[in-house]
């Protein structure tokens, strides 16, 4: 339920401020994508580089998260819903601190993924789709949750018995069975610059 009694506390220091002084624009890296397609893996490595080149960043993790923030939450579609709608607004606070957030998220619903598009300037989310195919990702299946899924151990798990669907345009595809992790933060990093929000 919403509070009525609440209002909103402009601050002080703005996020234009924190721009000029970090001297780079914020923004979300929205990974989206299959479990075991790369996400986090990609997402830690862009952060990685960025912090190497002296830009303000984190991560925000799937995994990580439903550990702490999101523990109550399941894998139900009210609960993923509930999840990414959470995140979107943490990245929103990122984002309003000045950094380059990258979040790795199955987020498998198209209209959760657009509600969270939403909260931002069209400039500020960059979606990424990470794109590769199911088979390559059972294959990798690093922590032996598509056995588990396929013996029907885990219910309504994405790609199994739950849906994973395509993002319609996403900013950046990249396709981790065709690509090094290196050329894939390359696309990533070049897409921010062309951007200019480094
Ligand atoms: S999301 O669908 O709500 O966006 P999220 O990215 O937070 O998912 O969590 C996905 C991670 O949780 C997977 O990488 C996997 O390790 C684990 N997991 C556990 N159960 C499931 C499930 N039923 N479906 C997908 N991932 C699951």
């Amino acid at each position: 339920m919403k509070n009525r009694n609440i209002t909103w506390h402009q601050s002080a220091v703005t996020k234009k401020d924190r721009h000029l002084l970090n001297g780079h624009k914020s923004c979300v890296l929205w990974f989206t994508g299959l479990s075991g397609s790369g996400k986090s893996t990609l997402a830690n490595a862009v952060d990685y580089e960025l912090y190497q080149q002296g830009f303000h960043s984190y991560v925000l993790d799937g995994d990580n998260v439903r550990h702490g923030l999101n523990s109550d939450l399941s894998f139900r579609v009210k609960d993923r819903k509930e999840n990414i709608r959470r995140i979107g607004e943490v990245a929103k606070l990122f984002i309003d601190s000045g950094q380059i957030v990258s979040s790795a998220f199955i987020s498998p619903f198209q209209e959760d993924r657009e509600i969270v598009r939403q909260l931002f300037q069209p400039e500020e989310f960059i979606e990424v789709f990470v794109k590769c195919p199911l088979h390559v990702c059972e294959d990798r299946d690093p922590n032996g949750l598509y056995v588990k899924a396929r013996q029907g151990e885990i219910p309504e798990f994405t790609g199994i018995s739950s849906p994973y669907e395509i993002p319609d345009k996403p900013e950046i595809i990249i396709e981790t069975d065709k690509l090094s992790i290196d050329q894939s933060v390359e696309a990533v990093i070049s897409y921010l610059k062309e951007q200019k929000i480094l």
